[in-house]
């Protein structure tokens, strides 16, 4: 039997970065479904199909194929043959994620390549609808949040560290309008999971949320 591991919540929670640490020590494969996302958003961006062009979208989502690989423990993610990893970090794609994922049929689409990962892998998979849509069955389920000023100082921070300069309370703003369109969407919202843990790591840092789980984990088994 594989193992699931699901880790939901809102745009800055830290996520990823926990995600990534757990799968590490407990060698279990990170999947990232926010990258999916953005990989469909980049593709419309691209392309220039808009979020409201519904017809448009349900007529070229067949041509979109989108595969996840991994280079060591590092998810890519490939489409239509291209590696397209690199480009999907930005906040204009992130907020262009936001707005396509609120598309039934991008949505299914991306559903049935993440279900299809963790039915043959032990994975930990972080999103907005793991817990609730995803993977109802998972083994281990887990919200995680954080103040949105908090949220907002890490994003500058990771930002600062990048060498980028960028407006603080702005960011704050973009995340607020991303919760907002995430958890008011009619398909699939972000919400916490009614067998999920909930975790606010405001005043957590890093490891000591990364031990929580797996302590959790842990005690599961
Ligand atoms: O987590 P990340 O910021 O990369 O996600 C980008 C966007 O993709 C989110 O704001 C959300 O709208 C969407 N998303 C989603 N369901 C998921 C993962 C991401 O709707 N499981």
């Amino acid at each position: 039997m594989n193992y699931s591991i699901a880790i939901d919540g809102p745009a800055g929670a830290g996520k990823s970065t926990i995600a990534k640490s757990i799968a590490q020590k407990l060698e279990f494969i990170y999947v990232d479904t926010g990258a999916m996302y953005r990989a469909i958003a980049f593709y419309f961006l691209r392309n220039g199909i808009k979020p409201e062009e519904n017809q448009k979208i349900q007529e070229c989502i067949h041509e979109i194929n989108i595969t996840i690989e991994y280079e060591g423990d590092v998810q890519q993610v490939i489409l239509n043959d291209e590696n397209v990893t690199a480009h999907l970090r930005t906040e204009e794609v992130g907020n262009m994620a936001s707005k396509f994922a609120t598309n039934r049929d991008v949505r299914l689409k991306l559903v049935d390549l993440q279900r299809n990962i963790a039915s043959t892998k032990n994975v930990i998979m972080d999103g907005r609808d793991i817990g609730t849509y995803v993977l109802p069955n998972a083994n281990l389920k887990v919200y995680l949040t954080a103040s949105s000023t908090e949220r907002a100082k890490r994003r500058w921070l990771e930002l600062k560290n990048k060498g980028i300069e960028s407006d603080i309370n702005e960011i704050e703003q973009d995340i607020i309008q991303r919760d907002e369109q995430d958890m008011n969407r009619e398909f699939a919202p972000l919400r916490k999971a009614d067998d999920a843990i909930l975790l606010d790591s405001s005043n957590m840092t890093i490891d000591e949320v990364v031990n929580e789980i797996i302590e959790l984990y842990r005690k599961g088994l």
